[in-house]
């Protein structure tokens, strides 16, 4: 297994209800580094922008919304494997079809407001992280 990066997004349903720290830790628990953290009110402009591959989705404008309705925490996760990981540890995108245990199944209020992004793939984990941060913003 490669050690890789990924992009999280906790997001804002998870901040107003102030599960940063207990997402966190699920997250360390299952082996994954923070390397970068950084808490945001996303603008409009860069929520359309991060979520550009959904443009055409029905969802779309909602989730614009939704993601510049409160604070976001954006972070660098590393560690082995880290996408797959990461995105075991989310659960299911949608809530009542995730694992139970998972950070998903556990707090997600909706299928929007499901407390977490993850990155899907690495390549896309390298998009996704240069969005938000700068090289010497990741200390591994
Ligand atoms: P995320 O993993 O951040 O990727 C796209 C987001 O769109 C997703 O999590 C949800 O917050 C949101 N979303 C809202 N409705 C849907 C839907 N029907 N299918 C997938 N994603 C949705």
């Amino acid at each position: 297994m490669a050690i890789e990066r990924t992009l999280s997004i906790i997001k804002p349903d998870a901040t107003r209800r102030n599960l940063t720290g207990r997402i966190n830790a699920m997250l360390e628990e299952a082996g994954l580094r923070i390397v970068a953290q950084r808490r945001v009110r996303l603008t409009r402009a860069q929520a359309e922008g991060f979520y550009a591959v959904h443009k055409a989705r029905p969802f779309f404008d909602s989730l614009c919304a939704f993601m510049t309705s409160g604070p976001v925490v954006v972070q660098v996760l590393e560690g082995d494997d880290a996408v797959a990981k990461n995105r075991k540890v989310m659960g299911a995108t949608d809530s009542s079809k995730a694992d139970a245990g998972t950070i998903r199944k556990t707090f997600a209020e909706s299928i929007e407001a499901n407390s977490a992004h993850g990155s899907d793939s690495a390549e896309n984990a390298k998009g996704e992280i240069a969005y938000f941060f700068a090289g010497t913003d990741i200390v591994g």
